[in-house]
């Protein structure tokens, strides 16, 4: 996409367009993704994916500034969403004061902060500061640990009300757009359907505003584990792999370099 969007943008773009999101951690992948995406999500799935982590909590909003940064640079036309990482915006202030370092030390356009009616006042507290926020809420992969492993959400009738409800309260305190995940899609549609705000989806069905995938998930690099919403657009370690062993055997074969890769 050539040009930033804008919020208004992005709010006006409910019931016109599917919104398509795209996490990346770098400036490489950021440029190659840019042109397919209408916002670019610096998650901090990063922790899993770039750094090795088997879970999202022991990012850190030095590691989200910095790979925020590398992201801006790669794709500065790009609409950059920085995950608030674990811990980060425990109370109004601190997430206020933690928001506000992201905003000077890097060009995102908001940050993204995991709750619904509980964390509210957090993001009133944001959105109240200048600070725009995109919300998250359903499966919380920075709940992994208490809840005891990544849960489905909207399983019965009172967790869609629940689910209803932290969307709303989630518009209410300002956000300009949501995460859904890990949420039955049904549930996603109705909770699409109960806020004037875009819903994307990751594990919510077909029937909400737009779509986040994680890159190296979409791209086949990330091999630990793929959930069930996931689909592979390319195999990428397999091509990865297979570059590779090509080189060392060039390399080891004294194949390359040839004449054309020699000064
Ligand atoms: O960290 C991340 O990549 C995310 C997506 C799963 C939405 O939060």
């Amino acid at each position: 996409m050539s040009k930033k969007l804008t919020i208004s943008t992005i709010i006006k773009s409910k019931g016109v367009k599917p919104l398509v999101m795209i996490t990346a951690y770098d400036a490489l992948f950021a440029r190659l993704l840019s042109d397919s995406a209408d916002m670019i999500l610096v998650g901090d799935s990063l922790n899993m994916s770039f750094a090795g982590k088997s879970d999202t909590i022991s990012a850190t909003l030095e590691q989200m500034i910095y790979h925020t940064n590398a992201v801006c640079s790669g794709a500065p036309n790009s609409f950059v969403v920085c995950d608030m990482p674990f811990g980060t915006y425990i109370d109004a202030d601190k997430a206020l004061q933690n928001s506000i370092k992201v905003f000077q030390e890097t060009n995102a356009d908001c940050v993204k902060i995991e709750g619904g009616a509980d964390k509210a006042h957090i993001v009133k507290h944001l959105t109240s500061n200048a600070i725009a926020v995109c919300g998250h809420i359903g499966l919380l992969p920075q709940s992994v640990r208490s809840e005891g492993g990544y849960k489905v959400k909207g399983k019965t009738a009172d967790e869609k009300t629940a689910l209803i409800e932290d969307a709303k309260a989630v518009e209410a305190a300002g956000a300009f757009c949501m995460v859904v995940e890990g949420v039955k899609a049904d549930v996603a549609k109705s909770i699409a359907e109960s806020v004037d705000i875009p819903v994307i989806g990751i594990g919510a069905g077909v029937d909400v505003d737009g779509q986040v995938l994680v890159f190296s998930d979409m791209l086949g690099l990330f091999e630990e584990f793929t959930p069930k919403f996931v689909k592979k657009y390319m195999d990428g370690a397999s091509l990865v792999r297979s570059a590779a062993q090509e080189y060392s055997q060039e390399v080891q074969e004294k194949i390359f370099p040839k004449e054309e890769h020699t000064y």
